[in-house]
């Protein structure tokens, strides 16, 4: 019998599945599976008429609240490309909105906050989250270990810099021009901000992991808007409490951003197993940016990096682009292929699944 004390004291351990043979796990712990793996970035999403079907009538965030639907649009694209991991379908905001921030995801613009975070008060009243606020989340996560199979389940969190964006800004943005005046004009509030949300994030993360997840990934889609020096100073410490202080979980731990060709080194810095690359940054150039990082013992895992527009250029470059990025990737201790961002909307499902079948087919 369990002992439920054990059970409750270290739940990231207990519910994980052994999958020695996955070839996602095995590349992103730094190993040479006998295929390259592959999955994309929203691979879940709009791209599939059988998401669309399903989400007809439901907001994204109830659905992102109902268990048996998460499951099921996980799923849908694992069943449809062959993919080698699964990404839990929810979304950065989803742990903003179970602690009590109201907001919401507006089709078309993305996440909309009814009141924007920009003093100190602000950020002294910003809720904490407690896992029994997620508990939907965690058990759509147990609903997908046993629905999967052998497929590998990748959690995630948006990192403190790119949730602080919606939250400073109201909605998405360009430029981030208030998110920056805050971190400039006023240090002490903008610290005190990151450090709630890597709480949030790390609360987020530990539920998936506790519930059976076999990786993270951290995503700080919009870190490449600052400067190297400004990423170390206002944004370094806080993604790397949250990749660090998840070290005990035994998983890879994914770090991705776009446009970060120059803060790839200090995204491994924080607390990476594995990097994710834009399509801007060739692998075989991260590779090198990554290996100078002191510190590490075995070399860089990479994760990417196909341009998600490349898709939309026919079969020839498709094909051509997939074996100059399997080539780039030799470069690597290990190479996850994935888009260098998230699947377009109106990328033709049949090509993604050509991409799937053209990088296992490749012979390194
Ligand atoms: O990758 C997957 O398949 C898992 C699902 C996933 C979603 N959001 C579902 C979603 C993931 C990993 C996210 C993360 C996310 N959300 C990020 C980081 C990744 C990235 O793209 O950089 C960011 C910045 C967000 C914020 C957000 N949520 C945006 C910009 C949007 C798109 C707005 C729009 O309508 O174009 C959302 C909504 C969202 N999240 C959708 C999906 C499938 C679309 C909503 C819908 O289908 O109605």
């Amino acid at each position: 019998m369990t002992d439920i004390n054990t059970a409750v004291r270290s739940p990231a351990k207990s519910a994980r599945r052994s999958l020695p043979e996955s070839p996602f796990l095995v590349a992103a712990r730094g190993g040479r599976p006998a295929r390259v793996p592959v999955w994309f970035m929203r691979q879940a999403g709009r791209s599939l008429p059988e998401y669309r079907a399903l989400r007809a009538g439901t907001k994204m965030l109830a659905a992102c609240f109902d268990p048996d639907l998460v499951c099921e649009i996980t799923m849908q694209p694992v069943r449809r490309h062959g993919v080698d991991a699964a990404i839990l379908f929810s979304d950065i905001v989803v742990p903003l909105v179970a602690a009590g921030v109201d907001l919401d995801i507006v089709a078309g613009t993305g996440p909309v906050v009814a009141s924007p975070i920009r003093s100190a008060e602000a950020v002294a009243a910003l809720p904490t989250l407690d896992a029994e606020q997620v508990e939907p989340v965690a058990q759509a996560v147990r609903l997908l270990t046993s629905a999967l199979g052998d497929t590998a389940l990748i959690g995630f969190a948006g990192a403190p810099f790119t949730l602080a964006s919606y939250l400073v800004e109201g909605g998405p943005s360009r430029n981030h021009e208030r998110t920056k005046a805050l971190m400039y004009s006023d240090p002490a509030t903008w610290h005190a901000l990151l450090d709630r949300l890597a709480d949030i994030a790390m609360t987020f993360l530990r539920a998936q992991l506790a519930a059976g997840v076999d990786a993270v990934q951290l995503f700080d889609s919009w870190a490449g808007a600052l400067s190297l020096k400004d990423y170390r100073e206002f944004v370094l410490p806080h993604s790397s409490k949250v990749l660090s202080g998840l070290a005990d979980a035994g998983v890879p731990r994914i770090h991705f951003g776009v446009g970060t060709g120059h803060l790839l080194g200090a995204m491994r810095e924080a607390g990476a197993d594995v990097v994710g690359v834009d399509w801007r940054t060739p692998l075989d150039t991260a590779v090198s940016r990554l290996a100078a990082v002191p510190g590490f013992e075995s070399g860089p895992v990479v994760q990417g990096n196909l341009d998600p527009a490349a898709l939309f250029a026919g079969d020839e470059v498709v094909r051509r682009e997939v074996a100059r990025i399997i080539s780039e990737g030799q470069a690597a201790q290990g190479h996850v292929f994935n888009l260098g961002h998230g699947v377009l909307p109106e990328t033709d499902p049949d090509v993604l699944t050509k991409v799937v079948d053209l990088v296992h087919g490749s012979t390194r």
